[in-house]
């Protein structure tokens, strides 16, 4: 499976990507999950990333490309393919994937466009507890975890994202609407792009997902 899963910040594509992994055993690939590890590993990348996350803007093309084809070249993801979630983001990190997939010879099966209203995602990404280790996503009155503040999974310390601030949701949904959302034109042109209401229950906007996705 090679697929790309777009949409603005809090439509679900971590979740979704979570679902899919599980089902599918694809690499995850989401390029804010790792520029968070980078952050957290305090390397020269991560300090430097954490100056546009918190203020809601996009890392340049330049390191984000190269961060994410060194994964893409991984022996994992060509033997399993991927699910890249919040890469690509401009039509510049478009142009050089479309280049990546070509020179291994592996084309996308599909670009899934995850949508749901502005005011669903403010609420959303106003309740959102993540897992510093393993990635495990949860909500505080939706999917809230077993124990307070503990992974269900890994047993590690949850914690709220410093870029899921009020100003800087807003901030994050103005980028994506000025430099991501030309990236599901792009990949109009080519055929790809099935769009999916994000708006419901997670597992049905799975079960969505895996039938436009012909799985
Ligand atoms: P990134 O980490 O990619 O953040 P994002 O795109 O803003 O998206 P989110 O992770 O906030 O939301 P999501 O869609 O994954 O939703 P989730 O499943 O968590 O990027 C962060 C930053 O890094 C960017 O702003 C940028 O600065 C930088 N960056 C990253 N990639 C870059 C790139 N390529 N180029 C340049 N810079 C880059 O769900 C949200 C909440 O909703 C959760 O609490 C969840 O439990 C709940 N939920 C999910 N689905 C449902 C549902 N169906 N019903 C009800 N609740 C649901
Ligand atoms: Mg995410």
């Amino acid at each position: 499976m090679r697929i790309v899963l777009v949409g603005p910040p809090g439509v679900g594509k971590g979740t979704q990507s979570e679902l899919l992994t599980e089902r599918f055993g694809a690499v995850p690939l989401s390029s804010g999950a790792i520029f968070r590890s980078e952050i957290e590993a305090r390397t020269d990348l991560g300090e430097m990333a954490k100056r546009y996350i918190d203020q809601g803007r996009l890392v340049p093309n330049g390191v984000t490309i190269q961060m994410m084809a060194k994964r893409m070249r991984s022996a994992e993801v060509l033997k399993h393919g991927f699910i890249l979630d919040g890469f690509p983001r401009t039509v510049d990190q478009a142009i050089a994937l479309d280049q990546m997939l070509e020179d291994i010879e592996q084309p996308l099966d599909g670009v899934v466009s995850i949508e749901v209203d502005a005011e669903v995602v403010v609420a959303r990404l106003s309740g959102r507890i993540g897992c510093t280790r393993c990635g495990a996503i949860y909500h505080k009155v939706t999917k809230p975890p077993k124990r307070d503040w503990i992974c269900d999974q890994c047993n590690s310390p949850l914690f709220v994202r410093d870029d899921d601030q009020p100003e800087t949701i807003r901030e994050r949904l103005r980028v994506f609407d000025e430099n991501t959302a030309p990236v599901i034109g792009h990949y109009e042109e080519l055929g790809l792009v099935r769009r999916i209401d994000g708006d419901r229950d997670p597992e049905v906007v799975f079960g969505d997902i895996v039938r436009a996705l012909g799985l």
